[in-house]
């Protein structure tokens, strides 16, 4: 049964939010949906929106940014993102930090992201990333294993380190699931919150 057609734009630096993109494709696909899965890096590669029935977009936080790539993309198809359902998430290594307060920090990055544009989707996650020691430079390891020591995280520089809570991005995808449905079938809009 297809029970809609969703596109997943990403932008990624080191590749985890590739990954989590592919997990939340896999589990749409598994629920019957007909599932698209893009970076917005390679905009050439970008269908055209309007067969879609619902869009997610990943970005990850970067020195307390998004990628550029994302933006443009989300810049350039605002029409779309307001109109059918829609969801955002935002892969960092504080949204995994075991300090509270480092996880609203990332909220907050990902809400000004949002907010620096006029899309409002309809469901917006932060999720943990990972730190990939082994594909940074020296000069890039030394300063992760810094910031990840004062965050709580692991200061192995040996080996990567995965922080990605997958219950929460399959939930995320089912969630999606959920809002994309009765539009698929019935064209009904569904209400967007903030
Ligand atoms: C150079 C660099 C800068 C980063 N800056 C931040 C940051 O400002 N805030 C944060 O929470 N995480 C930061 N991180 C952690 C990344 O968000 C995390 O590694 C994430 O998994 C990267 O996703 P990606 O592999 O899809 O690019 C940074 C990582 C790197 C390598």
């Amino acid at each position: 049964m297809n029970a809609g057609r969703i596109l997943i734009v990403f932008g990624t630096s080191y590749g985890q939010t590739a990954k989590i993109a592919r997990r939340i494709g896999a589990v749409l696909t598994d629920l019957g949906f007909d599932v698209t899965v893009v970076d917005a890096a390679q905009p050439h590669a970008v269908p055209s929106l309007e067969s879609f029935d619902g869009i997610v977009v990943g970005a990850s936080i970067i020195a307390r940014g998004h990628q550029k790539s994302v933006a443009q993309f989300i810049h350039a198809n605002m029409g779309v993102l307001n109109r059918v359902p829609s969801a955002f998430f935002s892969v960092s290594a504080s949204a995994g930090s075991k300090d509270p307060a480092g996880r609203v920090a990332a909220e907050r990055v990902r809400d000004e992201f949002l907010a620096s544009t006029w899309w409002r989707p309809h469901l917006r996650e932060s999720i943990a990333g990972a730190i990939n020691y082994t594909r940074y430079n020296a000069l890039l390891r030394w300063y992760m294993k810094r910031a990840s020591r004062k965050a709580g995280g692991s200061t192995d520089t040996s080996r990567d380190h995965e922080y990605t809570d997958w219950a929460q991005v399959e939930r995320f995808a089912a969630d999606m699931a959920g809002i994309v449905e009765p539009f698929a079938v019935s064209g009904l809009s569904v209400p967007r919150l903030g």
